[in-house]
């Protein structure tokens, strides 16, 4: 639905723009013949209020914190759904028959071997090599193995690619672990679920049969849903601009990788654990709240804050209850880092710049805690939560290449440098 409802009064003319209204959530004025109209560009670095594109895929109410994949509330499937079940949803936009299920996760079982010459790519790193950089490169590379998946104009390629790309992050993911510790690569299993497949093939050694905590797996299941997909986040709008110019669906997922890497984004979970490290105890808290209030310190309280939640992050609720669901199983007691963690929430929700700020705990604030009671190093996080988001990441590139208005993105700019001016030769430079 649309009418001229919006009134802009510049440069000495009245211009009208559509609204358009959405299912649910905010309308949006229409100004993409704001340009030709007024000679005018719009202004919004960050992008606080800007709607990039139309999708249906997911919905966030940062006000009060819920979250839905093509409608359906994360707790709920969270509780009583799986990953692949949520992955088709993602990308067929409903929950999948039983049948469709069966048929879904048997193809993507079939696709989670990689190019056996792929692991030769590996060794081209060091070892010590962080695993995101490995993750950047490997998937980078999948566009020279997989010539036949490429073709994004095509509907069958699009779709195997899609299923490829969800089939092979976790066995990618755990040879860049494999690599990183030193430990030979372990082959996927077809008798094993998505998520037992993975811990079976980042934990499991050679020399002795390894069997999958039934309870762990569930827990890890659970992580990549609440990680697969976060509407037009900094990575898939990365991936949604590389794939607009026609690059194949792995470079853009690569790219989507390398814009998950930064703190403020996915790797918010390496240096959220980090940040609990750093602090110690929880007596040393108060000290580390004043430094994230301070405006002259760049420190920030990693796994806190969030562009569009204003609310508590549900996912993070649903981690907390996660991560004390895998330290019951594992027998910890008492984790000091969670100890820490629980104590610094209580903190800052009472503190009063973090009331008036809207600042929360998010998705990152708990996930590490977790991931490192299930064995992981902190710099492998980040590597999970791209495989989880793999799924969104390969959705909305979905949505957008078969979209029928779609274009190549080009961003204009508010141009504030130099005026033209005339070479100088150098000898007569000052
Ligand atoms: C993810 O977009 C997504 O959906 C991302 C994600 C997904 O699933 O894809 O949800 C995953 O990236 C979660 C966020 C993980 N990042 C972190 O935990 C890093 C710490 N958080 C901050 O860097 C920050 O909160 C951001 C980056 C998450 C949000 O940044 P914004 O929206 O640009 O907000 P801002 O930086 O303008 O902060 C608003 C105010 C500022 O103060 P003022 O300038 O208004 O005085 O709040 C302050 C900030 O200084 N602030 C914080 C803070 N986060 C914001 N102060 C202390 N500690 C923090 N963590």
């Amino acid at each position: 639905m649309a009418d001229k409802n919006a009134k802009l009064t510049v440069g000495g003319g009245e211009h009208g723009f559509d609204v358009l209204d959405g299912t649910i959530g905010p309308s949006v004025v229409n100004i993409s013949s704001l340009y030709k109209d007024t000679g005018m560009f719009t202004y919004d670095p960050g992008f606080t209020s800007t709607a990039s594109c139309e999708s249906k895929i997911t919905y966030i109410d940062g006000d009060e914190g819920t979250l839905l994949y093509r409608g359906y509330p994360i707790e709920q499937l969270a509780d009583h759904g799986d990953f692949l079940e949520s992955c088709y949803l993602l990308l067929y936009g409903d929950l999948p028959t039983k049948p469709e299920k069966e048929d879904f996760v048997s193809r993507v079982t079939y696709h989670t071997m990689i190019h056996e010459q792929m692991s030769r790519f590996f060794s081209g790193f060091r070892r010590d090599a962080h695993p995101m950089a490995v993750m950047c490169g490997v998937v980078g590379a999948l566009s020279a193995f997989y010539h036949d998946s490429t073709d994004i104009s095509d509907p069958r390629q699009r779709m195997i690619a899609s299923l490829r790309m969800i089939a092979k992050m976790p066995t990618i993911a755990a040879m860049a672990y494999k690599y990183h510790v030193g430990q030979p690569f372990v082959y996927p299993r077809n008798d094993l679920n998505y998520a037992a497949n993975f811990l079976h093939m980042c934990f499991a050694v050679p020399c002795e049969e390894y069997k999958v905590n039934p309870v762990l797996a569930r827990a890890m299941d659970r992580i990549f849903i609440l990680h697969a997909d976060h509407e037009q986040n900094a990575s898939t709008s990365t991936v949604r601009l590389a794939g607009s110019s026609g690059a194949n669906p792995f470079a853009c997922i690569a790219a989507g990788i390398a814009c998950l890497w930064g703190p403020a984004h996915g790797g918010a979970n390496e240096a959220a654990l980090n940040m609990l490290s750093e602090i110690g105890s929880v007596d040393r808290i108060p000290e580390f709240v004043a430094r994230a209030k301070d405006k002259n310190d760049p420190f920030r309280l990693m796994g806190f804050g969030h562009r569009v939640y204003k609310n508590y992050d549900p996912r993070a609720k649903i981690m907390q209850k996660t991560c004390h669901e895998v330290l019951g199983e594992l027998g910890i007691k008492d984790d000091p880092l969670l100890d820490i963690a629980m104590e610094l929430e209580k903190i800052a929700l009472n503190d009063p710049y973090f009331i008036e700020k809207k600042l929360y705990p998010n998705i990152d604030f708990y996930s590490g805690i977790t991931l490192r009671a299930l064995g992981f190093p902190t710099n492998m996080f980040t590597v999970l939560f791209a495989l989880a988001r793999t799924v969104g990441w390969i959705a909305q590139w979905k949505e957008m290449v078969e979209d029928p208005s779609q274009r190549i993105g080009r961003p204009r700019q508010l141009y504030t440098g130099a005026p033209k001016r005339d070479y100088v030769p150098i000898e007569q430079r000052r």
